[in-house]
């Protein structure tokens, strides 16, 4: 037996952290925040312990939460006062978002992503206008152009109300290239794109539904957001959207793809950004509420594998818990 090697060497106390390959700081995690315009009072997330819904007078406060623990960046997302088959208060000047986004770029340092969508908007929950299907059975379907128009006017609203970085969800075919003729139209030629490139179909956004009161009033996203089983079709995502100026690539869930996010960090010389999803986070908690995960732990080695696999940035709603404690 050959004992000349012996990789436990390079893991004693002084030399383990010496010869870590991957590293993770607060400066590379993005904490998503949910304002909401139906309420005057901070509202718990029941399914997403220690978050909660604001109204439009404590994203501020919340904000500077999310500065004290060393996290710079926040990911914004509104429920509006009210809604319709359109989403127009998605794009409204006076809308939950851009007047939440106003006041965080007037009161604090922290970097502004809007994430746009129209989901949260609509009164039928889909990330776009609605369209009857051709097929014989009557189906409505999300119509892909007439909902990038809409896409358009609210990259504009969210730019001009200072948002530092816009990230489109929907998965709507060139959505990228829409928003980016618009926000170079209005004068926001600086203002960059978080792609939501490679976005899955998946049952992990099941609590973020109840969080921002977005679930579909029917049928499922499964003809827009992508089928889990691909992962080629990941990397054709992200070519259309690098080539139409998107700045960041972003693949969402994160560990249950993280083969995904290898893949398309391999591919792109852009930042690639994963998005540790709400079900993510829940089941975390759930298990460690029975004593079954230490919570912490588990929090921490699930945003270094996924920096391991090649995420530059993380959204996550851990973001506070394990920057703090970095
Ligand atoms: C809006 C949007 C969703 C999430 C982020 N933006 C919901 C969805 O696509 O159904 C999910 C985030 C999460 O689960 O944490 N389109």
């Amino acid at each position: 037996m050959d004992l000349t090697r012996r990789p436990r060497r390079l893991r004693q106390d002084g030399l383990r952290e010496l010869v870590s390959e991957t590293t993770l700081e607060a400066s590379d995690l993005i904490a998503p925040v949910f304002v909401d315009a139906t309420t005057d009072e901070r509202v718990p997330i029941e399914s997403m312990p220690s978050h909660e819904r604001v109204p439009v007078d404590q994203a501020v406060a919340r904000v500077e939460e999310v500065l004290a623990t060393g996290v710079e960046s926040v990911l914004l997302f509104g429920v509006p006062e009210s809604k319709d088959a359109e989403g127009s208060r998605a794009w409204a000047e006076d809308g939950v978002v851009q007047r939440a986004t106003r006041a965080i770029d007037a009161g604090t340092d922290a970097t502004v992503i809007t994430d746009l969508c129209l989901c949260e908007y609509t009164d039928h929950g889909h990330c776009g206008v609605l369209e009857e299907s051709a097929d014989e059975e009557p189906s409505l379907t999300v119509h892909n152009d007439e909902t990038l128009a809409r896409y358009r006017a609210v990259a504009r609203s969210q730019a001009a109300a200072g948002a530092d970085v816009i990230a489109p969800s929907g998965m709507m075919d060139g959505q990228v290239g829409a928003i980016r003729a618009e926000l170079d139209a209005a004068g926001f030629e600086e203002t960059p794109i978080m792609a939501y490139a490679a976005k899955y179909e998946s049952s992990f956004y099941g609590p973020f539904r109840d969080a921002a009161d977005g679930a579909p009033a029917f049928g499922d996203r499964r003809h827009y957001q992508m089928n889990p089983a691909n992962a080629d079709e990941a990397l054709r995502e992200v070519d259309l959207d690098v080539e139409q100026g998107a700045d960041v690539l972003m693949v969402k869930p994160a560990l249950p793809y993280l083969d995904v996010v290898q893949a398309v960090d391999d591919r792109v010389d852009h930042p690639v950004a994963a998005y540790n999803v709400s079900g993510e986070y829940a089941m975390l908690h759930a298990a460690a509420e029975k004593g079954w995960l230490d919570l912490d732990g588990v929090a921490h080695e699930s945003l270094l594998s996924i920096k391991r696999a090649g995420a530059d940035l993380i959204l996550t709603y851990f973001a506070e818990d394990v920057a703090e404690r970095l």
